[in-house]
């Protein structure tokens, strides 16, 4: 090969790595990388999370914290999950509203978004408890949460049904599920982690949602609502009530302000920042 066929040579591979990086790190987000590199990503860029976004107080309320807090009005100690809180995004908005009296559980697998929605929620600390832990298996028994919201998160976890349906597991039968579907040109870019709006709706059928809404909202979200199946009287109010060791799966703790203490096999969790670390205990 002469001079001009290597330089050719040297920047079709030079362009192809750097689409390659984009495609991965930029428009997927490390989605095909695995687990790891979605949270490493998050960890970094956690400080500028909320500049990028730049989400609009009033549009917030407008879709999810009104409509949340309405559809609980009637239960004065509801008790929620954001699964994948990052930055405490819904916390925030759903605290804002007079009528929402209850309390939320955060959980996210990014330390450092956890470190920013932990500042934000100051003000509601008494109401809110946070947890490091990957959602992939959460640590609560079946339906005991009177919400679950799972925002902007399914197509970066390894199996987005998966994670779906374990977070629909959490959900009491009556109970509300908001959740996302990615939409748009990059939605087709995620092959195996989007889907049609009509394979997003018989999914959420098939999990046992009713009442599904699939709404237009963001430029490349859904934001999609629906109700659990049957009913069940709500079961609790507070985390302590059905958070479950990791280790032993038991329900039970004793509590100091920089520990919880398994009742009955006296697994520790630190607690700093306002942070539960349940982070690297896997669930038997
Ligand atoms: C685009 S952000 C959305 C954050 C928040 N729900 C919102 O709407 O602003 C995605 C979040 O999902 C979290 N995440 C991704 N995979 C996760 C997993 N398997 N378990 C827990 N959190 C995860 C990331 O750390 C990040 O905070």
């Amino acid at each position: 090969m002469n001079t001009i066929g290597w330089i050719g040579l040297i920047i079709t591979i030079i362009a192809a790595v750097a689409a390659l990086g984009i495609y991965h790190l930029v428009i997927t987000e490390g989605a095909y990388l695995g687990q790891w590199m979605v949270t490493w990503l998050y960890d970094i860029t956690a400080h500028e999370y909320d500049s990028i976004k730049q989400f609009s107080p009033e549009a917030e309320q407008v879709f999810l914290g009104e409509p949340l807090s309405a559809i609980l009005s009637t239960q004065s100690t509801a008790l929620v999950l954001d699964v994948a809180t990052g930055t405490a995004r819904l916390p925030i908005t759903l605290f804002e509203q007079p009528v929402f009296q209850g309390r939320i559980v955060g959980l996210d697998d990014s330390r450092r978004m956890l470190t920013f929605a932990s500042e934000k929620v100051e003000p509601y600390r008494d109401r809110i408890n946070l947890i490091w832990r990957n959602a992939i298996s959460l640590p609560f028994p079946d339906g005991v949460f009177d919400a679950v919201c799972c925002l902007e998160m399914l197509e970066f976890t390894p199996d987005p049904e998966a994670q779906l349906a374990e977070t629909i597991r959490v959900l009491r039968p009556g109970g509300c599920l908001i959740t996302t579907r990615r939409r748009g040109w990059n939605a087709a870019a995620m092959p195996g982690k989007t889907h049609s709006k009509e394979a997003f709706e018989a999914l959420l059928t098939e999990l046992g949602i009713v009442n599904i809404n699939i709404l237009s909202w963001q430029v490349e979200y859904d934001l999609v609502w629906g109700i659990r199946e049957g009913y069940a009287e709500p079961a609790a109010s507070h985390l302590e009530e059905v958070l479950a060791c990791p280790a032993c799966e038991s329900i039970g703790w004793d509590k100091s302000p920089k520990e919880l203490i398994c009742d009955a096999c006296g697994a520790i969790y630190a607690v700093s920042d306002g942070i539960i670390d349940m982070h690297r205990v896997k669930t038997r």
